[in-house]
């Protein structure tokens, strides 16, 4: 069983992932996840490493991460009377971020976030939920608790470029988890170029950590990362709120050691 779990839904997440991948985890003192995004797999691996990084360039969501971790009481307050409605996300939507507290950012935020269709984090529609509510006061507070217990168990946020979180962090003892935005399909609100996965691939052949990273398999991609550890899986994603829309996808998980195990459990 798990201890905890996502806070909030966000594309590309890979809460479905997690007990595929977590089990791959070389031994490691120190884990970074440097793109981390809803951090499916830091929440949900069963036992936490000594020391703990989690980052993004998504500043609205290391916010969140950071108010969850020092503030949990105000921030829950701010739920207290929340209703899902069309026109309370329409407002939060057109409320700028720099006019509101850390705070009331990171209430803004998760709230636009758990009423996004599809978990969307750009160009964001009011999802309607006929199956769930889309919040729930009372499991709110059970998730978020447990999400306290464990950002307060010392782990650091980090709001930076990849590139440069890894540069800090690079050690033998560290294992870093890249799961950057999937080539050509959705986006975060921010540029990721194809030279990014180069810049990525070039990194992990000469980093001194141990590196995951979970890609869309694509031909490109495959060439770019050529020369390191690869292993494709099969995953059916449901695409948006119909049940008819589900689809099969190729993920490649590429590695910078040599995993003799992986053969027996892709
Ligand atoms: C596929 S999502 C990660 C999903 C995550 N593993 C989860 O389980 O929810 C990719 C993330 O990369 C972030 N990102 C995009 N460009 C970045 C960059 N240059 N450096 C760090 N993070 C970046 C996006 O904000 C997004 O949250």
């Amino acid at each position: 069983m798990h201890a905890s779990a996502p806070i909030i839904p966000w594309i590309g997440g890979k809460r479905r992932l997690a007990d595929r991948l977590i089990p791959l985890f070389p031994p490691h003192e120190c884990y970074v996840e440097l793109f981390c995004g809803g951090a499916a797999l830091y929440f949900l691996r069963p036992v936490p490493a000594p020391v703990e990084i989690i980052n993004d360039v998504n500043g609205e969501l290391t916010n969140l991460y950071r108010v969850v971790q020092h503030h949990l009481e105000e921030f829950m307050r701010q739920f207290k009377w929340a209703l899902s409605s069309r026109q309370v996300f329409k407002w939060l939507q057109d409320t700028k971020p720099a006019t509101l507290t850390d705070i009331q950012r990171a209430a803004r935020f998760y709230y636009l976030q758990q009423h996004a269709f599809s978990g969307r984090v750009e160009s964001q529609s009011f999802g309607t939920a006929t199956t769930a509510p889309a919040i729930n006061l009372l499991r709110i507070e059970e998730t978020l608790s447990a999400a306290h217990l464990r950002l307060a168990n010392g782990t650091t946020v980090e709001n930076l470029p990849w590139a440069e979180c890894l540069a800090r962090y690079d050690r033998p003892h560290t294992f870093f988890y890249a799961d950057p935005p999937y080539w050509q399909t959705e986006g975060y609100g921010v540029p990721f170029p194809f030279e990014e996965y180069q810049a990525l691939a070039s990194a992990m052949r000469t980093c001194k950590g141990k590196m995951m990273v979970s890609i869309n398999d694509r031909p490109e991609i495959r060439e770019a990362f050529v020369g390191l550890v690869m292993h494709d899986l099969e995953i059916t994603y449901a695409v948006g709120v119909e049940r008819a829309g589900r689809q099969a996808s190729r993920e490649l998980v590429i590695t910078n050691w040599d995993t003799a195990l992986l053969g027996g459990l892709f």
